[in-house]
């Protein structure tokens, strides 16, 4: 297990490029199962995570080309079997393999998805919409056996009784080789989502969003094509947090405003200021931070995965703050870590909290729990007086590629310890 040792309170400027978004390129190469031949993605981030699901579709016969952030896929060989429990078990959203491999094949066997620190994270709406869908699935020990037992004969509509990012992706991937019209009400519209239904448009299928209503006309072929993924939202809203708590003005380049609304409405309210242009922020050095509150919400509510980052920003600001986390139960261990570094939290239950600010935060040995939590203690380790030790790197690599090389271009003093 490698670990990163911050040297806090350096001058930071510059400018920091966003890369492709993760859970984009995460869902949209599972999408490349549909489809025979091979496919063209662009700005797919090399991370751990992407490369987990890269290992698992090797090993089932589809090959990866990498060149710098340009990732081509060939499906020509990819082989009726089930995924390598083993490396399904390494990654939660191995999940959502399920929806194209299922429409491909017919029938798949798969454990439940990897292991999980924010919550227990059950499949039983990816489950439930399946079954809307003429799939059969039965539960045998620790694994979940999916068989198609017909084709639709008549348009279906399914009503998620609960908003589910994976469960509408698994959904939307399954729909499209069915011919018949499936509508999804109360879908998730978080912009992955959108980026999947305008990769899949491009493969010939007929997809339409109104509101949260998806409705797929789908079709037994679909054509490879080629396909730029979305900047990552979090990655540039931790990157605008980053600049934000350190009070060193940097541009955010290569980023979609659009996506982040939210997240400009809460810096204006706590006084942060920022310059927008079409695809950049440029965060500028605030004063004062006013306190606020914040409760998660699937989009265009405010995202749980800036939640962590968004909590530290909140120890600098003066007064009381709270946060409410409504996606995860178990979402606020790094206030834990925080405190250690001399963060004023109290925790009011398992998902509310009340930050006290303003906090000067010292060095502490703490722990990165998950991928947002970690990149949140990097961003406390910045601010920090002294040298913090952040254990579990890797958490970290699962979702920011080269994180301490692209830090130190901008003045941060890190280093990675294996
Ligand atoms: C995705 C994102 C993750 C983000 C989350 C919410 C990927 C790879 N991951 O995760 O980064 O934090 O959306 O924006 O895209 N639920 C059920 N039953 C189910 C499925 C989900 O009860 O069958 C619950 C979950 O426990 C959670 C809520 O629904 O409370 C939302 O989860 P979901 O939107 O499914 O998140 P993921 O797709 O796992």
């Amino acid at each position: 297990m490698a670990k990163f040792i911050i040297e806090g309170q350096q001058k930071l400027k510059g400018s920091i490029e966003v890369l492709g978004a993760k859970n984009a390129a995460l869902i949209i190469i599972t999408a490349c199962c549909l489809l025979e031949g091979e496919t063209t993605l662009e700005n797919v981030p090399n991370i751990l995570d992407i490369q987990k699901i890269i290992n698992i579709l090797e090993k089932m016969g589809v090959k990866f080309t990498r060149y710098h952030h340009q990732l081509k896929i060939d499906t020509t060989n990819l082989r009726k079997e089930n995924p390598n429990p083993k490396l399904v078990g390494a990654i939660r959203a191995s999940i959502v393999l399920v929806g194209p491999l299922l429409a491909r094949f017919d029938q798949l066997n798969i454990p439940h998805p990897g292991g999980c620190t924010i919550g227990s994270r059950p499949i039983d709406l990816h489950i439930w919409a399946l079954k809307q869908l003429g799939v059969a699935v039965k539960e045998v020990g620790k694994t979940y056996e999916f068989l198609k037992v017909k084709d639709l004969t008549k348009p279906v509509t399914i009503t998620f009784p609960k908003i589910s990012v994976g469960a509408t992706e698994n959904t939307i991937l399954y729909a499209c080789m069915q011919e018949q019209e499936i509508k999804i009400k109360n879908a998730a519209i978080e912009p992955e989502i959108i980026d999947l239904i305008d990769f899949l448009r491009k493969t010939g299928i007929k997809i339409k969003v109104a509101s949260r209503t998806i409705t797929i006309n789908g079709q037994k072929q679909l054509k490879a094509v080629s396909h730029t993924i979305i900047p990552d939202r979090i990655e540039a809203g931790t990157f605008m947090i980053l600049s934000a708590i350190t009070k060193n003005p940097l541009k955010i380049t290569g980023i979609r405003p659009d996506h982040l609304k939210i997240l400009f409405e809460k810096f204006k309210e706590i006084g942060v200021d920022f310059d927008l242009g079409e695809d950049f922020a440029y965060i500028k050095k605030s004063e004062k931070i006013l306190p606020t509150e914040i409760s998660t919400a699937e989009y265009p509510g405010f995202p749980t995965d800036l939640q962590p980052p968004f909590g530290v920003l909140l120890t600098q600001a003066e007064g009381k703050s709270y946060i409410k986390e409504n996606l995860f139960e178990n979402r606020m261990g790094y206030l834990a870590e925080l405190t250690k570094m001399g963060a004023k939290i109290e925790l009011l239950s398992s998902t509310k909290a009340e930050i006290t600010g303003l906090t000067p935060l010292k060095s502490a040995k703490i722990h990165s729990l998950d991928l947002r939590a970690g990149a949140t203690l990097l961003i406390a380790a910045l601010i920090a007086s002294g040298t913090t030790e952040i254990l579990q790197a890797e958490n970290i690599d699962r979702g920011y590629e080269k994180i301490e090389e692209r830090l130190k271009a901008i003045g941060s003093k890190i280093k990675r310890v294996k």
